[in-house]
């Protein structure tokens, strides 16, 4: 188990996770497929706001509705045998699965204690004009058991030193934090901003806190526990984004020997 830790690990979630000891993470926080690939515009030229194109990924395709649902259901299963009994889980969602995501944790009778919108000020256009702007993704949190780890007086340093809301403006991942590939373009389709997910992790973690993303991609959730000092375990399935995400923890290392 101590050889899995403060690493990325490159296969299949639900493999992966048989490795990890049962009732041994306090935090999952992931980002998974979110089934809303479906082909359809793409925009290889446009570089408003930095490199961007319309995510439509392999990894994001599942054949049948119901595909998805299992796909939920069986890594949800998996993260619940592993999970602390007074750990908690947060998922990254978009409209496109919230239902799911929540619909297979309270099949296993977790509780939900929010759903914080991510609201992005600099969101992209509407391309198809058919429908509002879409400028807002959701972390589902939900408690495995009690009592959980909620960092009340410390959030309240984002609210002027009142009560936190549950609605966080972050700009989407953009300028120098986004991975650019050889081609100038991001390296990961869907790389989440790093201040985003430390909060997170400060909010429903303590320092020591092992946390686990089974969907890491670009290494973010590694990168925000390691500066927030919790161990982790990362994992994705596709091994180019195992490179960039070790590349990333790399970089930053040299960046704070430097500082040294
Ligand atoms: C939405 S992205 C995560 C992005 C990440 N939060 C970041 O900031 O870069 C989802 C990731 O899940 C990975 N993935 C898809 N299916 C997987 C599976 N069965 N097991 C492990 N990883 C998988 C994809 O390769 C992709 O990198």
């Amino acid at each position: 188990m101590e050889e899995l830790i403060n690493k990325n690990h490159q296969g299949d979630c639900t493999e992966i996770m048989t490795k990890i000891k049962e009732k041994s993470i306090n935090l999952i926080l992931t980002d998974p497929p979110y089934n809303a690939s479906k082909g359809g515009v793409n925009l290889p030229d446009n570089k408003t706001g930095g490199a961007y194109y319309k995510v439509n990924e392999d990894w994001d395709k599942f054949d049948k509705y119901s595909d998805y649902m299992d796909f939920t259901r069986k890594w949800i299963k998996e993260a619940d045998r592993i999970l602390s009994d007074k750990g908690t889980i947060m998922v990254c969602c978009s409209l496109h699965n919230i239902g799911e995501v929540m619909m297979a944790l309270k099949e296993l009778n977790y509780k939900p204690l929010n759903i914080i919108t991510w609201r992005k000020p600099n969101a992209m256009p509407s391309i198809t004009k058919r429908m509002l702007t879409h400028s807002t993704e959701f972390i589902v949190w939900f408690a495995k058991g009690k009592p959980w780890t909620f960092n009340y007086d410390k959030m309240k340093k984002y609210n002027y030193g009142k009560q936190l809301r549950d609605v966080w403006d972050f700009p989407s991942c953009q300028g120098p934090e986004r991975v650019k590939g050889e081609n100038g373009r991001a390296a990961h389709p869907t790389q989440k901003p790093l201040k985003l997910f430390k909060r997170l992790i400060e909010m429903a973690s303590k320092e020591g806190d092992l946390i686990l993303d089974p969907f890491i991609g670009s290494g973010t959730t590694a990168i925000a526990s390691q500066e927030l000092s919790r161990k982790w375990i990362g994992i994705d399935s596709n091994p180019e984004y195992i490179t960039i995400a070790n590349e990333r923890l790399n970089k930053i290392k040299n960046q704070k020997k430097l500082k040294l």
